[in-house]
């Protein structure tokens, strides 16, 4: 059984790359300081409570559990936060993540799948965004994901380390057996924000309806996090197999305006849902949608779960378990 080491394992992303290597399987072994990640997340192997900045504490984890591979999830991403405080986001994202590779490299770990995210295009032209885009991020957490991407390019080219970088879009949804699903504190995602809206009985806050595109509010293009999970597992399949290192999006190619996302969730809850409409957010893009093509041909990924239908019912159904 291969052990893999999966940075930021005990978060909403990672969790879930967790379960999907383990039916997989493979060995996940999470390493992860808990900053905004959940102890009791992690399910399907186990947890080194460290932080990926440390080299030793790595080094020895690659060690002491044969790591062949490793998948790094661990990130500071809140937008906001990384525009009042740029210099952390440089030192977690960036400065963590070189010695991350550090310690890989000394261990002589030679494959990593690293999440990347839409951010780095910045603000897009509408179309459907190909890897080949122009990358022109607009907040510093972007700037971080761009940094590492071409970090990954000269070190793993000097290091022998192959990489996919995972640009994901927007990631929605749930464990379909609700065992684990999306706990931010605080929660920036539209869908988690609209059931909790729900259940706290109070309208959902939604943020500009003045945006070119077909409703005024703002285009994203959702991905189901157990389809990301298993596209993870797929990249680290085409690494071992020889595949070119490279980004790929991954999404679903489909754009949901805001609006569309609150009357799917008000088919899915059967009631509607008082909305309060504010004014745009700094920095939102009118639409990001992905040209998911490269993901599809090169690790033969289909999105199975992301109609939004899907993403809003395991969203619930974990919600639901929340008490
Ligand atoms: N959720 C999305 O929609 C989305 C979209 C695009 C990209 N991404 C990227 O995907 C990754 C996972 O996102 P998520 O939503 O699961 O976030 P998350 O906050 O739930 O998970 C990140 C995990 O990394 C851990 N971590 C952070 N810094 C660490 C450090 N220095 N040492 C050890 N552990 C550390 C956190 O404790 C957490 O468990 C992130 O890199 C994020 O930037 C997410």
């Amino acid at each position: 059984m291969d052990a893999i080491l999966v940075v930021g394992g005990a978060g909403y992303v990672g969790s879930h790359a967790c379960k999907a290597l383990a039916l997989a399987g493979y060995k996940p072994v999470t390493l992860d300081n808990l900053r905004t990640g959940h102890a009791d997340a992690v399910k399907w192997g186990p947890l080194v409570e460290a932080d990926f900045g440390d080299v030793e504490t790595v080094r020895q984890t690659i060690r002491e559990h044969g790591i062949v591979a490793a998948m790094h999830f661990g990130a500071l991403s809140l937008v906001a936060e990384s525009v009042a405080e740029p210099a952390r986001y440089y030192a977690n994202n960036v400065s963590g993540t070189l010695r991350l590779l550090e310690a890989l490299g000394a261990e002589g770990v030679g494959r990593i799948v690293f999440s990347s995210s839409a951010a780095v295009y910045g603000e897009a032209s509408g179309e459907p965004i190909p890897e080949d885009a122009p990358l022109n991020p607009i907040n510093p957490y972007g700037e971080t994901k761009r940094v590492i991407e071409g970090a990954l390019r000269f070190i793993g080219q000097a290091q022998g380390l192959a990489w996919c970088a995972l640009r994901y879009f927007n990631a929605a949804g749930a464990d379909e057996a609700g065992e684990i699903g999306e706990r931010h504190e605080p929660e920036t995602h539209l869908i988690p924000n609209v059931l909790k809206a729900v259940r706290a009985g109070r309208p959902v806050k939604l943020f500009g309806s003045d945006y070119p595109t077909p409703d005024g509010s703002v285009v994203r293009d959702y991905v189901h996090v157990a389809d990301l999970a298993d596209a993870h597992v797929a990249a680290l399949k085409f690494l071992a197999g020889g595949g070119e290192s490279q980004p790929m999006n991954l999404g679903s190619g489909e754009g949901l305006s805001v609006k569309q996302i609150v009357a799917a969730a008000e088919r899915v809850l059967g009631h509607p849902i008082p909305a309060e409409m504010g004014p745009r957010r700094a920095g939102d893009p009118p639409c990001l949608v992905a040209d998911p093509t490269r993901a599809k041909h090169r690790l033969h990924w289909a999105p199975s779960r992301s109609h939004v239908d899907t993403l809003i019912r395991t969203a619930q159904a974990f919600e639901a378990t929340r008490g």
